[in-house]
């Protein structure tokens, strides 16, 4: 039986927030126990009721005080529940995470920029837009030339009708650009993407890339140019003894001009790249003084480097991006 006398130890013994609702009821609600025990205090007499009044109060306020502490370890209680429950286990290993891995274009394009680099090669990237003088007139590539045609090159709105702006073509333009601006000796490795009006097929995009190497200085021949491209391939495919042949050719820039073939272990001939001492109309055109100064340049397709090497039969797996070719040619 809960009466007055044992207040103390039925708070004690409260279980829950609930009970001690109840028990608040019990003991201080308006029938609650301590009040009937007040309403005794009117058959008392006056000093009776002095004191008990006085007691009557003190029990209350110490009842009081006995409930708030209740409420208090309640409060305690509930609130570490909540803390143990909303916990982020530190301790918990992280759920496998892809890492993403560097395309086999950008690898490519990478080693070329190491290899050159190592020779003192200054990377240039120049505009992906640019005009017709840039891109052919500079270049010695005349009006009449297939290349220009609109069914080869991308032109854009132009306010020049006789100097459109385009697509650049091939990555030589950037050539012009160094050429016009930088003083000579100069090495470089032009690098980036080129536009053609193409189909897309297994040889073929409108948009690839394209690194082209050359050197301005004084007394350049064959010789440097040979030399340069011989030991590129080489390192590039991996094989010390690559045959490497040059057949002579024509580009309007380059005089003379030659194709270069390699013979990988096991296999046909197979053209790779172009190149040629810079023709002097080029020096001209870009006001280099050509009594002083001669070139070298070659240009290649990264595509058909990657493909080469790494015996992709065709282009667009280089571009749709399947996972499973990622991670089978992607490095880290
Ligand atoms: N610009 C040429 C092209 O787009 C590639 C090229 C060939 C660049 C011979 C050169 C070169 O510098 O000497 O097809």
């Amino acid at each position: 039986m809960t009466t007055l006398d044992n207040w103390k130890m039925t708070i004690e013994n409260l279980q829950s927030q609930d009970e001690l609702d109840k028990a608040k009821i019990l003991f201080l609600g308006k029938a609650g126990l301590l009040t009937q025990e007040m309403k005794t205090l009117g058959s008392l007499t006056v000093d009776q009721k002095k004191e008990k009044g006085k007691a009557l109060n003190i029990l209350r306020e110490n009842i009081n005080q006995a409930f708030l502490q209740k409420k208090e370890f309640f409060d305690d209680i509930i609130l570490n529940e909540k803390i143990n429950a909303e916990a982020v286990d530190v301790t918990l290993t992280t759920r496998p995470r892809a890492q993403g891995k560097l395309h086999l274009l950008s690898q490519v394009m990478e080693d070329i920029e190491t290899y050159f680099g190592n020779l003192g090669f200054k990377l240039e990237m120049g505009p992906d837009v640019d005009d017709e003088n840039n891109n052919f007139n500079a270049l010695n590539i005349p009006q009449h030339h297939p290349a220009r045609q609109s069914q080869d090159t991308f032109y854009l709105n132009s306010r020049d009708a006789n100097n459109k702006n385009l697509l650049r073509t091939h990555t030589s333009n950037i050539q012009t650009h160094i050429l016009k601006n930088q003083k000579p000796p100069m090495r470089v490795l032009a690098l980036g993407r080129a536009y053609r009006s193409d189909d897309i097929d297994a040889t073929h995009t409108p948009m690839f890339h394209q690194a082209e190497v050359f050197v301005i200085d004084k007394n350049i021949t064959m010789g440097h140019l040979k030399a340069t491209i011989i030991d590129f391939l080489r390192f590039f495919f991996d094989e010390k003894d690559l045959a490497v042949r040059f057949r002579p050719s024509f580009f309007p820039f380059t005089e003379p001009s030659a194709e270069v073939d390699i013979k990988m272990k096991g296999r046909d001939w197979m053209e790779i790249l172009g190149c040629g001492l810079i023709h002097p109309n080029v020096l001209d055109n870009c006001s280099v003084d050509k009594t002083i100064y001669q070139g070298f340049a070659a240009g290649m397709g990264i595509e058909r480097l990657t493909m080469l090497k790494y015996g992709i039969k065709d282009i667009r797996q280089l571009y749709e991006n399947d996972q499973r070719f990622l991670n089978a040619y992607g490095r880290v």
